[in-house]
């Protein structure tokens, strides 16, 4: 713990949670028993975060490719998110924690739904730190509902099309005043994006560890953040430039 320095740490966290199919089959166990495990790290690695001082922490916890998997699954996974999301509600509140989803949620059960609206409507003043589920979420759907409703918005007269920016896309996002990831953490030894949070990655540090998401321990996130400030972040500029400015 020593090792972190507190007035570096990343605004924003966003996380990769993989390796719970892996997890469980090692074991000899049905995959659904690596997704209630995977519950259980989710728990405290929120608690951690918000223990540690991270303002905002973005969770894939199911993307749209998802919905391919074999239907028991999906099914197993909904039900674990809908009972999560039941049982935290007043952990969450109390810790002062806002939660949001963002995806497609359209695609999601009602009874799923109804739990992630109680839980924004019951944390929707919390400041101390917050909290997005990306749910039925792709990188790809997210820009191309985006643009979409630029579409619509420039049809209606309401936007000029030479006005559009980087600054007015991002509006059109699903949680638009997030700020981008710093960090991105991907367990389970897996090296890519999977269509997770496209445009918000831009200049995002990437980490990835080979630990399987259930074992996954706030020591973990530790090392992830130590390592993301040992990096230095130049956003295109040369290196004495970054050092000049500090
Ligand atoms: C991540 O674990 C959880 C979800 C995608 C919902 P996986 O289920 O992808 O685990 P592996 O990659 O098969 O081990
Ligand atoms: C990414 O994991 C999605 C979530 C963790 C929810 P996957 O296991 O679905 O990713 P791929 O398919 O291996 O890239
Ligand atoms: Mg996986």
């Amino acid at each position: 713990m020593a090792r972190l320095d507190p007035n570096k740490l990343p605004r924003h966290v966003a996380i990769i949670p993989d390796g719970n199919g892996r997890w469980a089959e090692a074991r000899g166990l049905p995959r659904e028993q690596g997704h209630r495990q995977g519950c259980e790290v989710v728990r405290e690695v929120v608690r951690a975060c918000h223990e540690l001082g991270i303002r905002v922490l973005t969770l894939f916890a199911f993307s749209t490719e998802n919905w391919d998997r074999p239907v028991e699954e999906v099914g197993e996974i909904m039900d674990l998110l809908e009972r999560y999301m039941e049982s935290e509600t007043d952990e969450l509140v109390e810790q002062g924690i806002r939660v949001q989803a963002i995806g497609r949620l359209s695609d999601l059960s009602p009874e799923l739904r109804q739990r992630l609206e109680e839980l924004t409507r019951r944390t929707e003043h919390n400041d101390e730190m917050r909290l997005a589920f990306a749910l039925s979420y792709s990188g790809r759907t997210e820009i191309v509902d985006a643009v979409r409703n630029i579409a619509r918005a420039v049809e209606a007269g309401c936007v000029d099309p030479e006005a559009i920016d980087e600054k007015s896309v991002q509006n059109y996002l699903y949680a638009p005043d997030l700020p981008d990831p710093d960090l991105l953490i991907r367990t389970g030894d897996e090296h890519r994006i999977s269509n997770f949070l496209l445009w918000q990655l831009a200049y995002t540090e990437l980490y990835h560890t080979e630990r399987l998401w259930p074992d996954f321990r706030k020591q973990d996130l530790v090392d992830a953040l130590v390592a993301y400030q040992g990096r230095e972040r130049r956003f295109g500029r040369t290196s004495s430039q970054v050092r000049e400015r500090r």
